[in-house]
């Protein structure tokens, strides 16, 4: 598993907001992408999903044996191939409650072809056990109805994409707007997935400590540029991340 990109570029009229010559994502289970506000990392989330097309360059998925050229896709196409991400702002989720909500996510990756003709009983069951498993996983005020607080919906949205059982996630700022004890419940079912060799993700936040405690491997963004990558402790103690982020 790796996503590939190489001389992506990204230009809002004069404005080029991401100039990244390489950067591969996937290669690590955990990694994290960090950098100041405004340094293009979002915009590289949505370049990547194809939510955003790029001014210039390719992006790539290898999946075992084989090489998804991204660029002619849209999202949704990407997302059937197994690359989604979870939104930093959120909207949406009024019309269906939060099983619906979870179930209608966790179909598509299963409606394909002769499985769903032959197994669709069998099929349900399994998706209405994983929408039980983790509506109860987490302290929702109703859990036979709708996501109420903005809280509840980013936890929804998380949700909303495991259950869809991505082979690579992408997670622009998770955290933000959850109280602590449930992003850590979040990232530890995240990081158990992950070590179970389920799915790889990548991190976007500005919460530092979570992302030395979560992360393998670190990509440090500025100025829609990576100016650097490694390990956890190597980018701690890196200067130009320093400088650049960290206030020294
Ligand atoms: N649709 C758009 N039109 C014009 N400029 C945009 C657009 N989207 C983003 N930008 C600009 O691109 C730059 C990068 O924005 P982006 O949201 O990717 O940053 P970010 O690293 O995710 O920041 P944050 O940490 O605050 O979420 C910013 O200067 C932003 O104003
Ligand atoms: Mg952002």
């Amino acid at each position: 598993m790796r996503l590939e990109a190489n001389n992506l570029t990204k230009a809002y009229h004069t404005q080029e907001v991401v100039n990244i010559e390489k950067v591969t994502f996937g290669s690590a289970g955990l990694e994290g992408l960090i950098g100041p506000n405004g340094a293009g990392k979002s915009t590289l989330m949505g370049l990547l999903t194809r939510r955003i097309t790029p001014s210039s360059g390719t992006m790539k998925l290898h999946i075992e044996d084989k090489t998804h050229p991204l660029n002619p896709f849209h999202s949704h196409q990407v997302a059937r191939i197994g690359l989604i991400k979870t939104n930093q702002r959120i909207q949406g989720f009024d019309s269906l409650t939060i099983r619906d909500s979870l179930r209608l996510a966790a179909t598509p990756a299963r409606a394909e072809g002769f499985k769903s003709l032959f197994s669709g009983q069998r099929d349900s069951e399994e998706v209405e056990e994983k929408v039980a498993r983790l509506v109860e996983a987490f302290p929702f005020a109703d859990r036979n109805g709708y996501a109420m607080s903005g809280g509840e919906k980013k936890l929804l949205d998380i949700l909303r994409c495991l259950i869809a059982e991505p082979k690579l996630l992408l997670m622009d700022e998770p955290t933000a707007g959850l109280p602590e004890d449930i992003t850590r419940s979040v990232m530890d079912m995240v990081r158990e997935k992950v070590q179970a060799g389920a799915m790889r993700v990548v991190v976007v936040e500005h919460d530092l400590p979570l992302i030395w405690e979560y992360c393998e491997y670190v990509h440090f963004l500025s100025e829609g540029s990576i100016l650097f990558e490694g390990a956890p402790e190597e980018v701690k103690a890196n200067r130009v991340v320093a400088e650049k982020y960290m206030g020294v």
